[in-house]
């Protein structure tokens, strides 16, 4: 078989710090585009030569096509192998859990996330290094680099490889292997947790729907929850994977997986609902009538993990993302255990799992993740649940309940401005800017403002350090506002708006969020002067 060298020129590639390439699939689907970024990868990581590569994506539109010229250029890159999921699946903690496994160099995961897919929308591709987890800033400065100098890619002529048979053969002397997706990573899930407890749950009438969001965790929810935990046929709901998601917004929140949040707030709700993002990384956890924040999920998991084999000997430390609500760290204070605040995104936690710092960390945006990867992990977020909830023999609304009379309860909200005109948003943000000096001591809309800052970060483990990662305003009793432009949008602009508000006072734990981050709200907006400034009069998307 021979090997092209294809002359190309330069692509709008992966901006520098982010992790992967999100863009629309008529963009990758370009001709020489894909190629241009693959070699971008594999040259910025310094070739691909004798290395073992895990390819596999979340099954949208456009992924199979992707893995074969993968493959071919891992190939013409001398590859000595490479580890591909059947079907060309594989969701994106699976991958991490399989180049740790496997002890990889490294893996390329095809995924745009929780963002639509089907050639009239979304398409992406990450490199993840050898610990399993999203790439360095200076890995992704190199590729990154690499995207704009780039010349030619190597890639070898041979007929596409059977993505549909498990089992190794040949190409162009690489080595390519295709294994079972799922059966690695529910072994790993078997070992973490007390899965004689949780099919005794079901055993005894326990209800769960799993929404799969005809995304990638169907598989992995089928076999786990309905095949090795005994829950009934039909648990696990739109769990066939389609590579338009079914036409939805994989994406498992109130809004986007509505048809769950339906079930669990009617008639007849079952005891536990839970839902999985289009690349299995996310998740989404409800009770019977009670939707569970993010923030709250992560704070119940530290508190309750060591009721899960897997956490039995305690909590390192935890980690949270700076949007993401103080009630973990109200949890970690009590457990005597550190909480680190990092930038959004979650390569930052990286550094702080290797170093055995950490054992939990989540975001505000549905990730939440411990050290067996390198990845947040939407399945095994919903698996410490049902531990817990086996465990401890309460409900979803009693542990909440608990959560919040013993430490007090942090309201939450996450409001979007998408798709904003960049240089609107940019208007916005500065003017926020503008203030932070002058803000403490104003009362703004009724709102006393007590500091207010630009968030920075230090890496505590490789000194590495991290600028302008959100602007943050905190108000007298316990509230903050904090703007965040979005580094994950494919169109215009993104402001994000997060409100949060502490309460401790028993009488105030039943509160509707709305009621309480009002007086927030209303501050943050005066203070961006928000509405004026982009024209919008409300969020488009509220979590
Ligand atoms: C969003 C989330 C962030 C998450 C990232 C990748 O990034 O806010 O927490 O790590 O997606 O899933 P953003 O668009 O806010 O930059
Ligand atoms: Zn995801």
């Amino acid at each position: 078989m021979s090997h092209t060298v294809v002359k190309t020129t330069p692509i709008d590639g992966q901006k520098p710090g982010t992790s992967g390439l999100r863009k629309r699939t008529a963009v990758f689907m370009e001709p020489h585009f894909l190629e241009n970024y693959v070699q971008a990868i594999f040259d910025g990581t310094g070739g691909v030569e004798g290395k073992t590569l895990v390819v596999g994506g979340d099954g949208r539109y456009f992924n199979d096509r992707a893995i074969q010229v993968i493959l071919r250029m891992a190939a013409a890159g001398q590859a000595a192998r490479c580890i591909v999921g059947q079907g060309g699946i594989l969701s994106t903690p699976a991958a991490s859990h399989l180049i740790r496994k496997r002890g990889a160099d490294g893996g390329l995961i095809l995924s745009a996330s929780h963002n639509p897919g089907g050639p009239d929308a979304d398409f992406g591709l990450k490199y993840n290094g050898g610990n399993g987890g999203p790439a360095s800033e200076g890995v992704t400065g190199k590729i990154f680099a690499r995207t704009r100098d780039i010349e030619d890619y190597h890639i070898l002529e041979a007929q596409d490889v059977d993505l549909g048979t498990l089992g190794t053969s040949d190409l162009g002397g690489m080595t390519v292997e295709i294994v079972d997706p799922v059966s690695d990573y529910a072994e790993m899930m078997e070992g973490l947790f007390d899965f004689e407890a949780i099919a005794g749950l079901f055993a005894n009438g326990f209800t769960m729907r799993f929404d799969a969001m005809h995304a990638v965790t169907g598989p992995y929810a089928k076999a786990i929850l309905e095949d090795r935990l005994g829950a009934p046929a039909g648990t696990v709901m739109n769990g066939t994977p389609s590579p338009d998601f079914g036409g939805g917004h994989p994406d498992p929140n109130p809004i986007w997986a509505k048809a769950l949040m339906d079930v669990m707030y009617g008639d007849d709700a079952p005891d536990f609902g839970a839902a999985s993002d289009g690349d299995g990384d996310r998740n989404m956890i409800v009770g019977r009538g009670a939707y569970v924040t993010p923030s709250d999920s992560l704070a119940l998991l530290a508190a309750k993990a060591h009721l899960a084999p897997g956490y039995a000997g305690g909590l390192a430390g935890v980690a949270r993302s700076m949007p993401t609500s103080g009630a973990v760290d109200r949890v970690a204070e009590a457990l005597g255990i550190e909480c680190f605040e990092t930038p959004t995104g979650w390569k930052f936690f990286g550094t702080l799992l290797d170093a055995g710092k950490v054992t939990l960390c989540g975001e505000e945006s549905a990730g939440t993740g411990s050290d067996h990867v390198r990845e947040k992990d939407g399945l095994w977020a919903v698996l410490l649940w049902l531990n817990i909830l086996a465990a401890t023999g309460q409900s979803v609304s009693e542990l909440m309940a608990e959560l919040w009379s013993t430490y007090g309860r942090c309201y939450y909200s996450r409001h979007d401005y998408e798709d904003v005109d960049a240089d609107k948003a940019h208007a916005a943000m500065d003017r926020v800017r503008g203030q932070l000096t002058d803000l403490p001591g104003q009362t703004i809309a009724g709102a006393i403002v007590e500091w207010a800052d630009e968030f920075s970060y230090t890496d505590p483990v490789d000194g590495s350090t991290a600028q302008a990662q959100g602007l943050r305003i905190g108000f007298k009793g316990g509230g903050r506002a904090v703007f965040r432009l979005s580094g994950t949008g494919t169109v215009g602009a993104t402001i994000r708006l997060y409100l949060e508000q502490l309460e401790i006072d028993p009488e105030r734990l039943g509160l509707t969020p709305e009621e309480v981050l009002g007086p927030i709200n209303a501050a943050a907006l005066e203070i961006s002067n928000l509405k004026a400034l982009t024209g919008r009069n409300a969020p488009n998307v509220i979590t």
